[in-house]
């Protein structure tokens, strides 16, 4: 009876997450069978995260865990925040989205900014939303090619490599999204 939906069609946000939740069945869209696009039209990661999670869960009536999660800079006003997936246009890979904050922060000092992730669990009686953040600074150039999309070139505080620098364990001890699937666990003491 411990199944779960991760209603997510991004293997890497499944990979850091698995370890955290094995003490539940995690089911992916694959696993389901769900292919098609999830508008994300919500102007807040709450509500992203609520869309993607009603939607399975509407669709399959599992309980259903969703994710959503912004790269935050300071000095461009909390950009890309929730536009972080599109921040270079609808199609935008993620090195398109990198060249378009870099360019930004060309010539400014103050490089600090954030990752937040709001998790969002929905089942018959409720939806709950867990949050996780970590601070660090925007690197002057990419490095890295581990992890996965604005990986690269953000330092969390008190490091000096990049996420995309750092293995899967390395990022998960700090991350935003491994803070907020914590709650998770200790809220389902799992
Ligand atoms: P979403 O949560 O799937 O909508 O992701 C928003 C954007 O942020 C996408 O471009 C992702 O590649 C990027 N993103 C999400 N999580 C992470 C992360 O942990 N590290 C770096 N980039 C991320």
């Amino acid at each position: 009876m411990n199944k779960y939906i991760f209603a997510s069609s991004n293997q890497n946000k499944l990979l850091e997450i698995s370890k955290q939740l094995s003490g539940i069945t995690l089911l992916s869209l694959l696993d389901v069978g769900y292919y098609d696009e999830i508008i994300e039209s919500g102007s807040t990661l709450t509500e992203n995260a609520l869309i993607k999670s009603n939607t399975i869960y509407n669709k399959y009536s599992l309980p259903t865990i969703a994710d959503d999660t912004g790269l935050e800079v300071y000095k461009l006003d909390g950009r890309p925040g929730v536009f972080s997936a599109r921040y270079s246009g609808e199609q935008a890979n993620a090195s398109e989205n990198i060249k378009k904050v870099l360019h930004e922060m060309k010539e400014v000092t103050d490089r600090r900014a954030r990752f937040k992730t709001v998790i969002c669990l929905k089942n018959n009686f409720q939806e709950l939303f867990f949050e996780g953040t970590v601070e660090g600074l925007i690197a002057n150039e990419k490095s890295g090619d581990a992890g996965f999309g604005y990986d690269p070139i953000f330092i969390p505080n008190g490091c000096q490599k990049t996420f995309g620098e750092m293995s899967l364990d390395e990022k998960n001890k700090i991350s935003h999204r491994s803070r907020a699937i914590q709650k998770l666990v200790d809220y389902l003491s799992i």
